[in-house]
């Protein structure tokens, strides 16, 4: 997550001649930016540069990536008046850059990991619609969800056809596995995630064409991991405040699991990274099933060499619990 980001200097030098929008549009750069992570930190997979609020973007909302406050739509929208104006039509033909920046990425990666392609899910996406930007208490997405259930769900089902169409056609344009991001999921009851969020990434899930691609959903702030087990994916993701053994004991091999270590441990002095990164291989313990990463995205003052000595441990201290045979794809 936010693998290509700021704390890399060679994607602030592109950054200071391109605004965001602008790099997640032009496919030369963005494939560029997608890339620079595989050459400077050794990943194994690639992360397609772009970002979730492109939907709502080509949905006619103007949307601005602001230095100080992150993305920003002008005009949110609150009523049904403000959901029937978007434009529904059309959305994948106007994100044909996306697909045109996944094409020049396979070019430029010539086979050597494969790469990832991802959307936000329906609640998160509808979070940042209603409230315009990011919120600490949510109040605004949350009342309207209260007040206007009606005119709440209608908004998350065009969202679901639209992330379906979307991660259909990233898929047919070369993405080898897709990730459902829900960022915002944690904040709701139990209740509210199964009407409001679950439902939705369901919905999603059941109807995609994947073509053997496999489906990463990372639900964050969610720690009831048997509801998740349920849904047709093949992957979940976690942050790091749950314990990864407890919940493959908990799920089984029904999924393989994602992340789990704190991006702040990336802060920490190499002895403690090494250790930390080993508890989590200790405690998935043996067998596949497992792909190490953070548990959320990579913080921008994180320093590069940390992120490459992380990789570094990874890849040695792996091969006590993973025989490389069991990687092969
Ligand atoms: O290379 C990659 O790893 C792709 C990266 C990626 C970005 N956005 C690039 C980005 C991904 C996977 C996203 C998804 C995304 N965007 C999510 C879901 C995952 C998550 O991180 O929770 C969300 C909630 C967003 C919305 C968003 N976009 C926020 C909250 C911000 C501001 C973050 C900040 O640090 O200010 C963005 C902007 C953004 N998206 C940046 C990047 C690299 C920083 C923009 C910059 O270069 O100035």
């Amino acid at each position: 997550m936010r693998q290509a980001g700021r704390y890399l200097p060679e994607y602030r030098a592109i950054r200071e001649k391109t605004d965001f929008l602008t790099l997640c549009k032009t496919p030369e750069l963005a494939s560029e930016v997608t890339v620079q992570p595989i050459d400077i930190i050794g990943v194994d997979a690639a992360i397609l540069f772009s970002d979730i609020l492109v939907i709502p973007e080509a949905m006619g909302m103007r949307l601005e990536v602001l230095e100080s406050k992150g993305p920003v739509f002008e005009t949110p929208v609150r009523d049904l008046t403000a959901i029937r104006a978007l434009k529904t039509d059309g959305v994948i033909e106007r994100l044909n850059y996306v697909m045109k920046a996944i094409e020049a990425t396979r070019q430029k990666l010539d086979g050597r990991v494969p790469l990832i392609g991802f959307s936000g899910a329906p609640w998160t996406l509808a979070t940042y619609m209603v409230e315009g930007k990011g919120s600490k208490s949510f109040e605004i997405i949350k009342s309207f969800i209260y007040s206007e259930p009606a005119a709440a769900h209608r908004l998350l089902l065009l969202l679901a056809d639209a992330v379906i169409d979307y991660l259909n056609a990233k898929i047919k344009a070369g993405c080898d596995a897709v990730q459902i991001f829900d960022t915002w999921a944690g904040i709701l009851s139990p209740w509210d995630l199964e009407e409001f969020s679950l439902e939705y990434i369901r919905y999603i899930c059941d109807r995609l064409e994947t073509n053997g691609a496999p489906v990463i959903v990372f639900a964050k702030g969610v720690n009831s991991f048997q509801k998740l087990a349920g849904l047709k994916c093949d992957v979940l993701g976690l942050d790091w405040t749950m314990d990864i053994g407890k919940v493959r004991a908990e799920i089984g091999t029904k999924k393989a699991l994602q992340g789990n270590l704190d991006p702040c441990v990336l802060f920490a002095p190499k002895e403690r990274i090494k250790e930390e990164t080993e508890k989590i291989l200790a405690k998935f313990g043996r067998g596949s099933g497992h792909i190490f990463n953070l548990g959320h995205g990579i913080l921008p003052k994180a320093p590069v060499e940390n992120a490459q000595y992380m990789v570094t441990c990874v890849k040695q201290l792996s091969l006590k619990y993973h025989r490389p045979s069991e990687f092969t794809l």
